[in-house]
């Protein structure tokens, strides 16, 4: 089945639309990292991932219908042939009407400067703002399945909280959507450390797809995160924090593993970065329990319990701190 079969099977008909619409949805971090598709089209992994949203820091979304199309992207009107402006458009002509042109306004709540402007809050504020638009009043699941066609980890910013996604079997991607796990737990800090917030040498779409074809260690990586995947749900069932920080820090470490195996080798990690691993690492051995994970990207994000906020802050006076239970 395409995906144009799919969604023509799955979307409601567009019969009320709304002048405008607005939604709000977080960012996410990983730390049971989602790495490798089985599927291209429907943005469908290899493996199960689990990620806590970023609180009040995401994407702002107001959709009006308009004559023509238009997106202002953080205030700044987007030239209709930036790459940025065409992917969003040919997202949303999977799901609208031709006749229907849009002004977009989207803007992100997370500092510039923490280097984390992500398209899966993008994704998924724009998914749930069409569905206001044309009041289908989706459900989340059935949002976190087509926020997944735009970017597979916007399947999981459509909720607060520690979010699981399920891989899923089948080839439609029906069953690969995502779902709250927890939401009451909230003793889990992070921090982000910039430590460069230039645009990536390769996008993590690419990435992906070349550690599955080219890396020795694809195989050992989807093995890794499951048994990592299972033992952060204990983690989150057991309340027990140095069990998810410790998992978090080693499952990055696996997922750039297997990307540093890749033909050409990827190396997302600057000079800095590793000095900010060791500078985490010699915390630890002084008694501090800070632990981090890192995207595809050269950023460290720190973990930590919420009591030591200002321990870590001490040692790390450049990083921007975020209560992800605060929306
Ligand atoms: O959703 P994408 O295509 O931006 O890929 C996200 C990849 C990682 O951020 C590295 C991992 C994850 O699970 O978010």
């Amino acid at each position: 089945m395409t995906l144009e079969q799919y969604l023509a099977n799955t979307l409601p008909g567009v019969t009320d639309i709304k002048d405008v619409s607005r939604a709000f949805a977080p960012s996410n971090i990983a730390l049971c990292k989602y790495w490798g598709k089985r599927q291209e089209e429907f943005n469908l992994p290899v493996n199960s991932s689990l990620s806590i949203s970023l609180g009040n820091l995401g994407t702002e979304t107001s959709l009006e219908c308009s004559n023509t199309d238009i997106l202002i992207l953080n205030g700044e009107e987007l030239d209709s042939s930036d790459p940025f402006s065409t992917r969003l458009f040919n997202y949303i002509d999977l799901f609208r009407p031709p006749s229907i042109k849009l002004k977009i306004e989207t803007s992100n709540t997370i500092p510039t400067a923490a280097g984390l402007a992500s398209s899966a809050s993008g994704f998924a504020a724009v998914i749930k703002a069409l569905s206001d638009l044309f009041s289908w009043d989706l459900s989340d699941q059935r949002l976190s399945e087509y926020a997944r066609i735009g970017s597979g980890s916007a399947c999981r910013s459509i909720y607060h909280g520690f979010v699981l996604w399920e891989k899923g079997e089948k080839h439609d991607g029906s069953d690969s959507f995502a779902h709250l796990i927890n939401n009451s737990w909230t003793d889990l800090r992070l921090a982000i450390l910039d430590v460069c917030s230039d645009k990536k040498a390769i996008s993590s779409r690419d990435a992906m797809n070349r550690t599955a074809s080219s890396s020795p260690y694809f195989t050992q990586w989807s093995d890794i995160a499951q048994s990592d995947l299972a033992l952060l749900l204990n983690a989150i069932e057991e309340k027990d924090l140095h069990l998810l920080m410790k998992t978090a820090e080693s499952n990055a470490m696996a997922m750039h593993a297997s990307m540093m195996a890749a033909q050409p080798t990827i190396l997302y990690f600057l000079a800095e970065s590793v000095e900010m691993m060791h500078k985490v690492w010699a915390c630890r051995s002084s008694g501090l329990s800070v632990y981090f994970t890192m995207d595809a990207g050269p950023n460290l994000k720190l973990l930590y319990h919420k009591d030591d906020e200002a321990e870590v802050l001490k040692q790390f006076p450049d990083a921007i701190s975020v209560n992800p239970f605060v929306t």
